[in-house]
């Protein structure tokens, strides 16, 4: 962990002003932003600049505004819609069509493949002569070959290659079943390892990329949560006040430390060799990967359970089917061509949002959404969304996670979500 929050006049002990705060609501966050006009007269100054909206469609929300323009907590009062007080009922078309993973037979070929040290089908893995990370050890001969025997008579690729076979195998045994109870796993799963001890983190900040951060100044609400969550690699350095500088656990996909195995300097430890790191398997060969960064990396580089990733690629396919029947008219059967659904999968920042659902008492969001107004990202230049995401399926999740917990499908009644809001502050 690491918390370097500059020092500023306002640390000085004294007690805030409670000031209560009514929340906007805002029915979808896809729509374009509508912004209210500050009263410029009956407020100070320093609040005229800031507006605040809070989609927390439900009540008790309660804001400690300390100095407006940089010190600002919030906390929810008990709250929490559950949904014994509902009946349940899903339609069973779309929760059909939510649960065939097309992508699930070439995931099952390429796992066997690998197991049996076959890299041919894996394109840039393919020829183990790039992975110049093992060069040292290996003579002229193996570095012309593309075997893996030649590869395997490196003592150090010898070693990462069992534990490479042990935690895909592992893996891949898991990935089989379907477990809607593993939302309640968490806190064995990731918590535990993260801490020592089974208790649920009191306040979560799970850190979205999008450059509407960059309209707000929120780095120390953001660093006052317990356990703040930072996406695929986004750098505060430079940008600490808009999205503030404590990292408890950087969560990303895969794709991310895709270099590792073949060369020294991939993105192992974005914030250090002490911040632990989540991470997601996009496709089973990037356990070479994982293998070679977690025998660098201090804290803990923990593997999301496929079973909790295939709930979270079910939840956000029933919005998108749901959506998809609903907008066109079309049949579900239509969905998989529309949406590229061999290539369809959640975003990293869906299911960040899950997993802190998973093991916090409160989870804050920030820097989700869109806005004409602003940059897609805050710290890169990215232009475009990427196709394979179905971001209004996930907004639309989150709505529901906000307001309507029980309308969220293959979740087990047991488990109880808690209390989110999902905060967006535009500086006029
Ligand atoms: C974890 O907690 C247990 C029991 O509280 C303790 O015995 C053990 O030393 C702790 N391990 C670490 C690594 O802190
Ligand atoms: C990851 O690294 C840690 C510490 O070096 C080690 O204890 C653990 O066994 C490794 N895990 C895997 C799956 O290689
Ligand atoms: C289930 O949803 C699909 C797609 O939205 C719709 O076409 C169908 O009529 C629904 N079925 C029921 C029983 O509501």
């Amino acid at each position: 962990m690491s918390k370097n929050t500059p020092k500023t006049e306002e640390d000085n002990g004294s007690d805030p002003d409670p000031t209560k705060i009514k929340p906007y609501t805002w029915p979808s966050l896809a729509k374009p932003m509508k912004l209210p006009h500050p009263q410029k007269r009956s407020v100070r100054p320093l609040f005229s600049i800031l507006l605040l909206i809070v989609f927390a469609a439900t009540v008790s929300f309660r804001a400690v505004l300390r100095r407006a323009d940089v010190n600002l907590s919030l906390s929810l009062s008990a709250w929490s819609p559950q949904r014994k007080t509902h009946v349940l009922s899903f339609n069973s078309t779309l929760l059909k069509y939510a649960s065939v993973d097309i992508s699930e037979p070439r995931a099952k070929q390429e796992i066997e493949q690998l197991l049996e040290g076959n890299f041919a089908s894996q394109g840039r893995y393919r020829t183990f002569a790039t992975w110049r990370r093992f060069d040292t050890h290996l003579d002229l001969r193996a570095r012309s070959s593309n075997s893996i025997q030649a590869l395997l008579r490196s003592p150090r690729f010898y070693r990462y290659w069992l534990q490479f076979r042990t935690v895909l195998h592992d893996w891949a045994r898991k990935k089989t079943s379907f477990d809607p109870e593993i939302m309640s796993d968490l806190i064995r799963s990731v918590k535990l390892p993260l801490t020592n001890n089974s208790k649920r983190y009191s306040s979560c900040a799970v850190v979205g990329n999008s450059g509407i951060l960059l309209k707000s100044e929120f780095g120390k609400l953001i660093d006052s949560h317990e356990f703040v969550v930072r996406l695929n690699n986004a750098r505060t350095t430079g940008f600490e006040r808009n999205v503030g500088s404590k990292t408890s656990v950087s969560f990303v996909n895969s794709n991310i430390l895709h270099f590792c195995a073949r060369r020294e300097g991939c993105f192992c430890h974005p914030y250090g060799v002490d911040v632990p790191i989540v991470m997601y398997i996009c496709q089973p060969v990037h356990f070479v990967d994982y293998t070679v960064c977690n025998s660098t990396h201090k804290a803990a580089l923990i593997v999301t359970d496929p079973r909790f990733d295939a709930l979270c690629g079910r939840i956000v396919k029933y919005y998108s089917l749901k959506r998809f029947a609903e907008e066109t008219g079309k049949s579900l059967d239509d969905w998989g061509v529309a949406r590229d659904g061999a290539n369809f999968h959640y975003s990293s920042g869906m299911q960040a949002v899950m997993l802190a659902l998973g093991v916090c008492d409160k989870v804050s969001v920030f820097g989700f959404g869109k806005s004409g107004l602003a940059k897609h990202h805050y710290h890169t230049n990215q232009k475009a969304e990427l196709g394979l995401h179905d971001y209004e399926a996930e907004y639309a999740f989150y709505q529901d996670v906000i307001e309507r917990p029980w309308k969220i499908p293959f979740i087990s009644s047991k488990f109880k979500f808690p209390p989110m809001v999902q905060i967006v502050v535009f500086m006029l």
